[in-house]
């Protein structure tokens, strides 16, 4: 008798009684992940300035990777031929794939969007037009191999105030989630999450969650947010949409990376995080702390030989300056790695230490020490 194994399995360990805050267990085809867990990006099948066995080491589980890069260039014949993504780039660990509209909507002016999908020019030399529909972006998704892989959605962002416009994208993401469940070519391996749109109208919100719930998937992810909208808005929008996510399933917040926000959002139920914002912002010479960001391109810390943060485990705040930083910032590849790896185990500790605080009963007396590391001056 064979029976098959599901692609994920979700396991709650720990639950806060005060919030929505919980600690859980996911385990996917390439292994288990800690949740709520912080997954940083590596768009081209790499993740800048780090190696993945140097990932691996950090004790990472899981990282982010892009559809429509890797679609272009290496393509997805290569793809396919290497075994998929993980052989390719020699990362054992688990993998998520975006479903690729966002970006190409987020990063050209030209994309345009229709019932069949989204249309752009294209990032290879010839800058064809291409038509990225629900059954493309999955076909490039299955060749990919992710252990999640994501609908392809129509964003709006939350500063547009055009209802109909919004009411069009919420019906128009669940056609393609329908469209990306039949063209799904992998579901022993892969698991296909559907994301709730409806921008900031607490009613398209709910219909988008209550649509998407019928479906037949094992996870859910909130899109949409974190745009330029007040936190007062985002908040309230990821609070209603996860009231109405089933509890027995992962949530995933998409592009939310702040420290602040990670805390505040694992409050109200949510369980997976990504944003380029920790690595991104690494390249640039600004390294995360409890107590702020440092911008280490700055005058001040050219005499500072204290370390990026003095209870950072990280090889980085072990061996090196900020003055050392300062001087390499901006010229050498070398401090972008040392920048970037101490901005990852920023984000994993963080992580860490809300898990920690959920399964000891002492979250809430987490985020009142957290809030006040990060804004002293408020008391
Ligand atoms: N990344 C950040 N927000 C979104 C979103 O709404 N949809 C998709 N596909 N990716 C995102
Ligand atoms: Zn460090």
């Amino acid at each position: 008798m064979t029976t098959t194994k599901s692609p994920l399995i979700f396991n709650i360990v720990a639950e806060c009684p005060t919030s929505k805050a919980r600690v859980s267990r996911m385990t996917l085809h390439h292994g288990s992940v800690d949740l709520p867990v912080f997954m940083p990006v590596g768009t081209q099948g790499t993740l800048k300035g780090m190696l993945p066995e140097q990932l691996e080491k950090l004790g990472l589980q899981i990282m982010l990777a892009n559809t429509y890069h890797l679609g272009t260039k290496p393509g997805p014949e290569i793809l396919e031929q290497a075994g998929g993504l993980h052989k390719f780039m020699n990362w054992n660990g688990c993998l998520l794939t975006d479903s690729g509209g966002f970006q190409m909507v987020s990063l050209l002016k030209l994309a345009e969007i229709t019932e069949e999908g989204v249309r752009f020019q294209s990032l290879n030399e010839h800058k064809a037009e291409v038509m990225l529909t629900p059954e493309h972006s999955i076909g490039i998704q299955n060749a990919i191999g992710a252990d999640i892989i994501m609908q392809l959605d129509d964003v709006v962002k939350t500063t547009n105030p055009n209802k109909k416009r919004i009411e069009e994208s919420v019906h128009r993401t669940t056609r393609w989630l329908d469209r990306c469940l039949k063209a799904h070519k992998k579901p022993d391996t892969q698991n296909i999450f559907p994301i709730v749109q409806g921008t900031l109208y607490e009613d398209l919100r709910e219909q988008s969650a209550k649509d998407h719930i019928q479906r037949d998937v094992r996870g859910f992810a909130i899109g949409g947010l974190s745009g330029g909208e007040s936190k007062d808005d985002f908040w309230r929008m990821v609070h209603l949409s996860t009231d109405i996510l089933p509890k027995e399933k992962p949530r995933y917040l998409m592009g939310v990376g702040f420290a602040e926000d990670l805390v505040v959002c694992c409050a109200l139920g949510v369980d997976m995080f990504d944003c380029v914002f920790p690595t991104r912002t690494a390249r640039f010479g600004c390294a995360l702390t409890r107590t702020g960001q440092l911008n280490l391109k700055k005058e001040q810390f050219k005499k500072d030989f204290r370390p990026i943060d003095e209870n950072c485990p990280c090889n980085t705040c072990k061996n090196y300056t900020r003055a050392y930083l300062s001087g390499i910032v901006t010229v050498l590849p070398v401090a972008c790695h040392l920048i970037t790896e101490h901005n990852l185990v920023f984000q994993m500790s963080l992580m860490k230490d809300i898990r920690e605080s959920i399964k000891t009963n002492k979250f809430p007396q987490f985020v009142a020490k957290f809030m006040l590391d990060l804004y002293p001056d408020k008391n």
